[in-house]
């Protein structure tokens, strides 16, 4: 039997800025952020997750957000997107004139707790009002779920649980649905299972892969994404970051990688491969520490030689 044809032309949702620098312990001033966000949407890149109106006591890095916001150039057509876990987030998503909202609940009850500190239906309840109030705004809607493929403190997710909440958040008018792999656990037959049964709640080509790459999986999980379709992926410049309610979770997908990747498989995705790795490196010198892409590295090194 053939596998059927890999997707021709893929979307990249940049997350660098938001679920990259939100773990960075070092402050980052709103200028360097503001010139991360900049080189990106330059670089081609359609979709920026470039804020996060969460409490600053939970999450002290993504404060600097609606300075970040208004300190942008902004591009036409790139769409900017923050996390907004409540009605008062709501309100610095609006004057940040933010293109989408992002809401965000988990698979796992014990996430759910540490993260945002409700149930997950308690959560659903809480984002009702934010879908409807961006829904009114003309915003666009995301919805995304942390831990669909494992869980730091519960362990094991299975694949009817992230399906049911991918129920629920299009229930809520989502008009995209990430699956996110937080603590970068899962595995590529994993992948196609939860994927399989998100797509039965929710069409495929809205449905996001948002790989953190702990375990050394997150290409591997991409391609077997890419075998069943999914054609929404989430990464981020240099590899950065790590979610703060995760302990021992690394970084994203690098950008650079998924775009070699991309690439290399003739599906377009819009973005200059070149423009990202320099962005990487910029933020890499901000930051005072090598980039996590590999991609990223071996194109500095050749460039250098
Ligand atoms: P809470 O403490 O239960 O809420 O937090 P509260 O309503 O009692 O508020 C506590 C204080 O925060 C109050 O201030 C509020 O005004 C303030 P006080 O009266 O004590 O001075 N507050 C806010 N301030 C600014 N903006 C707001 C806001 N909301 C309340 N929006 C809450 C509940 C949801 C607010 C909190 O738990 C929170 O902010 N959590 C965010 C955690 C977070 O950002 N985690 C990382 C992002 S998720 C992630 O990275 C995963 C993802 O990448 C996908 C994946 O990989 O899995 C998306
Ligand atoms: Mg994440």
């Amino acid at each position: 039997m053939s596998a059927s044809p890999l997707p021709t032309a893929v979307k990249i949702v940049e997350v660098g800025p938001r679920d990259g620098l939100q773990n960075e312990k070092q402050t980052i001033s709103a200028e360097v952020k503001i010139e991360l966000v900049n080189r990106l949407s330059e670089a081609g890149i359609p979709n920026v997750e470039a804020a996060s109106f969460v409490s600053p006591k939970w999450v002290p890095q993504m404060a600097s957000s609606l300075d970040v916001m208004q300190g942008i150039r902004r591009q036409p057509g790139t769409i900017y997107s923050a996390l907004v876990p409540n009605m008062r987030g709501f309100e610095d998503a609006l004057l940040a004139k933010m293109d989408e909202v992002v809401i965000f609940g988990a698979a796992s009850e014990a996430f759910s707790q540490k993260n945002i500190n409700c149930s997950i239906a308690e959560s659903i309840d809480r984002f009702r009002e934010v879908a409807r109030a961006a829904k009114e705004q003309g915003m666009r809607l995301r919805g995304s779920i942390s831990c669909a493929l494992g869980c730091p403190y519960q362990g094991e997710v299975t694949p009817e649980s992230a399906a049911e909440v991918v129920r629920r958040l299009r229930d809520l008018g989502c008009d995209e649905i990430d699956i996110a792999d937080t603590i970068g656990v899962g595995t590529a037959g994993q992948v196609k299972r939860v994927f399989e049964a998100a797509a039965k709640e929710f069409p495929l080509e809205r449905l996001a892969g948002h790989f953190h790459d702990t375990y050394g999986q997150a290409l591997a999980n991409i391609y077997a994404a890419l075998e069943v379709g999914v054609v929404i992926y989430h990464s981020s410049v240099a590899g950065l970051g790590g979610c703060p309610y995760a302990k021992g979770a690394t970084g994203n997908v690098a950008t650079e990688d998924v775009l070699y990747l991309m690439h290399g498989l003739g599906i377009a995705t819009g973005v200059s491969l070149d423009a990202v790795v320099d962005a990487g490196q910029f933020i890499s010198e901000q930051l005072g520490r090598a980039s996590s892409s590999r991609a990223g590295r071996a194109i500095s090194a050749k460039r250098a030689a």
